[in-house]
């Protein structure tokens, strides 16, 4: 097998493969170190039926018209290619397009089939290329997306903040561009690309590219991004949509209501991207703004390059939640310029920006503050590590066969970080950042396996293997020994107040003795994490008196709490309960809400009702994760 696979690498250098363009390359890399058996020249890549060793798009050029009434976006997508001679046949994804035609650019139509389907994975676009001609090798794809096309999620003016006008936005991640654009949808392939977008003339709209910061008469957009980046960052959002400006790159995109607030809270972004930069090098996306989506937004946030995209329960006007933030900036160096060749692959985008985000938070708020951080992490990883199969808790994830949504958990996240964390303490500081600084420069706009990370780290520094055991960190199960330890004292001190509410101490004594005054949402959630056992009614009653709980308007507050609402049946929680899970739509505050419901017969019928309403406002990502949990389907 691995003489196999070393044969075929040689055949394909003599084949030419090595004036392949470097992201094509890549892709090789990726499907090499993937794990998977090579079958044949044009063995698949995980997730994508796209052969970009063969033929690869360089540029996409979208021109498409946003219809709110059909729910469509209709146009096309012009595709530059490069190829290998001989190369006759390109494979793209689409799942759910409908493809009216393919054309050169010239317009001679071009023959074009759409193969079988696949669960999850939709349908391959097969075309025949014509003879290549010098500098034009292009195919124009007349297109539309559907109305139940996953990424997308079309909103009326009901459901957004405002209540004025209908709302549009995209998310592509893990595997969701193909339900709108028709692409090699794989994170081991880059493109630059260009639009051209149509909407109604009352609103704006907005890309992971260069934007406009405000709105024309034509209703008309155009757009580009000059960095090669794959298609899982391929993004818009359409809405009624205000600018305005935080510092000399960076600004934040909202609904006029929210814009006010968004931008008080957002107030540290630019000593955030000056930090990250003194870490590990320039930001090389030009611009840095976020916008705040509509509640329904299924994420906290999605690093689409120069264009954050946010969810709004995290403004919670105390400027708390923006390690949000931090995180997502962050992806500007892990992700988007060192991207995760394979989702198998994916703790490489999420670990080292967890890690990357700590480093920000602690530089800008001090250790003490983003060891709060750290401490809620660990918790959460090692109730997480509990629930999980083993093998999902290896670092270097098998998603064959699967969604690559599974991969979301705490491993790629929260174990890749507190094995990062573990190389800088093994390394020192200083030998490491200059290590990260480099490989972030070394392998920008390239991707990267595990595999690829660990012999490029071996090389570079002095590692002992056998304190740092490789092995156990990326190939087995849980959490090694050598995982690191978090101090925090304030945490410490959370924990004993709220033992002492356990032993019988009233609120009212806690609230003096801890000065719980000053503590801040991470000491809140904490706290309410520290219970884990049934609360009885009285000490809930006790709690909310005090402590206002059902009253937060803190998102992170207010799920910690609901959980236990839930689980002490609470009744004067339960309107708030309803409320949360009618107006808002992330799915990490949905999936443990909803889970602790149907864990007993009354809740799931609870459940039910609540979600019978609550459902059509979900984007297609949380609803299939919650349909799930309840056992609910389309039909
Ligand atoms: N890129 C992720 C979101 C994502 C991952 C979407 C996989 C689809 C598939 C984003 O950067 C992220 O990690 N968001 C987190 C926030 C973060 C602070 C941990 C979220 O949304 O919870
Ligand atoms: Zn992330």
């Amino acid at each position: 097998m691995i003489i196999f696979r070393f044969m075929f690498a040689s055949l394909l250098v003599i084949a030419g493969f090595a004036f392949l363009p470097a992201q094509v390359q890549a892709a090789q890399t990726a499907r090499e170190n993937s794990g998977s058996s090579v079958k044949s020249e044009a063995a698949a890549l995980p997730h994508s039926f796209a052969r970009p060793t063969e033929v690869a798009i360089k540029h996409l050029h979208l021109d498409l018209k946003v219809d709110f009434r059909t729910k469509k976006l209709s146009g096309t997508a012009t595709l530059s290619l490069t190829r290998q001679a001989d190369i006759a046949r390109l494979y793209l994804d689409t799942d759910g397009l409908d493809i009216f035609s393919v054309k050169t650019i010239t317009g001679e139509d071009l023959k074009w089939n759409l193969g079988d389907r696949q669960a999850k994975l939709g349908r391959p676009l097969i075309v025949d290329l014509p003879q290549p001609s010098a500098n034009q090798d292009s195919v124009v794809i007349s297109y539309a997306s559907r109305p139940t096309a996953e990424a997308v999620q079309w909103l009326t003016p009901e459901q957004t903040t405002d209540k004025k006008h209908p709302f549009l936005f995209t998310q592509s991640q893990a595997i969701l561009a193909r339900t709108w654009v028709p692409c090699q949808d794989t994170p081991a392939v880059r493109m630059t690309y260009s639009a051209k977008i149509q909407v109604p003339r009352e609103l704006l709209a907005v890309m992971s590219a260069s934007n406009p910061q405000e709105k024309n008469n034509s209703g008309i957009y155009e757009f580009e991004m000059k960095q090669p980046i794959p298609s899982y960052l391929l993004a818009l959002a359409v809405g009624d949509l205000q600018f305005q400006k935080l510092g000399p790159r960076s600004g934040v995109y909202a609904e006029p209501s929210v814009l006010k607030k968004a931008v008080w809270e957002l107030n540290d972004t630019e000593r955030m991207i000056s930090a990250a930069e003194k870490l590990y090098g320039a930001y090389r996306w030009d611009r840095y703004d976020v916008i705040f989506l509509p509640s329904s937004f299924p994420f906290g946030g999605m690093e689409n390059p120069r264009l954050t995209f946010a969810t709004p329960t995290i403004l919670a006007g105390d400027r708390s939640l923006v390690a949000l933030i931090a995180h997502e900036l962050a992806h500007s160096w892990s992700g988007n310029l060192v991207t995760n060749a394979t989702w198998d692959d994916f703790w490489l985008n999420e670990g080292f920006t967890v890690y990357f985000e700590q480093r920000i938070m602690e530089a800008i708020y001090g250790r003490e503050y983003s060891e709060m951080l750290a401490r809620l992490t660990l918790d959460g990883l090692l109730e997480e590590i509990q629930e999980l199969k083993a093998r999902d808790t290896w670092l270097k994830l098998d998603l064959s066969g699967r969604n690559p949504d599974d991969g979301m958990t705490a491993i790629a996240y929260d174990k890749g970080y507190f094995f990062l964390r573990m190389l800088e303490e093994n390394l020192g500081r200083e030998k490491w950042d200059t290590f990260l600084k480099a490989y972030f420069d070394k392998f920008a706009f390239q991707s990267m396996t595990t595999e690829g990370f660990v012999k490029h780290l071996k090389e570079n520094l002095e590692t002992d293997g056998e304190k740092i055991d490789f092995n156990a960190w990326i190939y087995s199960p849980g959490l090694p020994p050598n995982c690191p330890v978090v101090k925090t004292e304030e945490l410490t001190q959370v924990a004993k107040a709220a033992r002492e509410f356990l032993g019988g101490k009233q609120p009212a004594q806690i609230t003096i003795d801890y000065e719980t005054g000053k503590w801040t949402t991470h000491h809140w959630n904490h706290f309410l994490r520290s219970f884990d056992s049934k609360l009885k009614i009285e000490q809930m009653k006790q709690l909310d008196e005090e402590f206002q709980f059902t009253q937060s308007g803190n998102s992170e507050i207010t799920h910690d709490w609901l959980i236990h609402v839930i689980d002490s049946e609470y009744s004067p929680g339960m309107t708030k309960l309803e409320e949360f899970l009618t107006g808002q739509g992330r799915r990490k505050f949905l999936k443990p809400l909803y889970e602790k419901l149907a864990s007993t017969e009354r809740g799931k019928i609870m459940a039910k009702q609540i979600y019978l309403k609550a459902r059509s406002g979900y984007h297609a990502v949380s609803r299939q994760t919650i349909d799930e949990i309840l056992g609910v389907s389309d039909e």
